[in-house]
């Protein structure tokens, strides 16, 4: 991907917005409300998966009214631009012992699935009190590895995007809202 050198070229890689601040409040505050319905009362860690889902987490968290805790986890899927090559790497860790805890996996995006799988395999083996998923958002048409999330906000068609914590190439993870992204010749 080439660097963008200024707001013109940053705008350009804009194309469309595909879910919009206020939908994603709306629902952000369902969700929060469903995870409630859940746990009914008992505590929970909330996981985030960084570094795409921390916008995500900031307003899940408040969202929700049972208590809460949160930790992060930071997996790199080694995208190349808007290509994955496919490798999952744990980068970080959680610093909290799971097994005191119900968990819930806050993620921004499930598209070929292997992250996430990947992710539940590993803290399944930390034998939580119980394991949860939710995602903002679902492109189920690129799915690889077989899975689903237990909560899902939005399900998108197969269009790269940015927006509300998600990048390209680092950039756009600060836009208030999820917008397709326009490839540009030559990359
Ligand atoms: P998966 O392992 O293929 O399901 O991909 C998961 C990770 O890839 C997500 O957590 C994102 O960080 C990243 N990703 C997948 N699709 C997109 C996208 O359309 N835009 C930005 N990041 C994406
Ligand atoms: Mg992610």
């Amino acid at each position: 991907m080439k660097p963008i050198c200024s707001v013109q070229d940053f705008n350009a890689r804009i194309k469309r917005v595909l879910v919009t601040k206020e939908e994603i409040d709306a629902a952000i505050s369902k969700a929060g409300k469903e995870i409630d319905k859940i746990y009914d009362g008992r505590p929970i860690l909330l996981v985030s998966i960084l570094k795409g889902a921390f916008v995500f987490m900031a307003d899940l968290c408040r969202a929700v009214s049972v208590p809460c805790e949160i930790g992060f986890m930071c997996a790199k899927s080694y995208y190349e631009g808007t290509v994955s090559t496919g490798v999952v790497n744990i980068t970080m860790d959680l610093d909290q012992d799971i097994s005191k805890y119900h968990v819930v996996i806050v993620e921004d995006i499930i598209d070929t699935g292997r992250t996430l799988s990947d992710i539940v395999k590993l803290l399944q083996t930390r034998n939580p009190l119980s394991l949860h998923v939710i995602t903002l958002l679902d492109k189920p048409s690129r799915r690889l590895v077989d899975f689903k999330a237990d909560i899902s906000l939005f399900t998108i068609p197969d269009h790269f995007v940015i927006g509300y914590g998600l990048d390209c190439g680092e950039h756009f993870r600060n836009l208030p809202y999820i917008a397709e992204y326009q490839e540009k010749e030559g990359n």
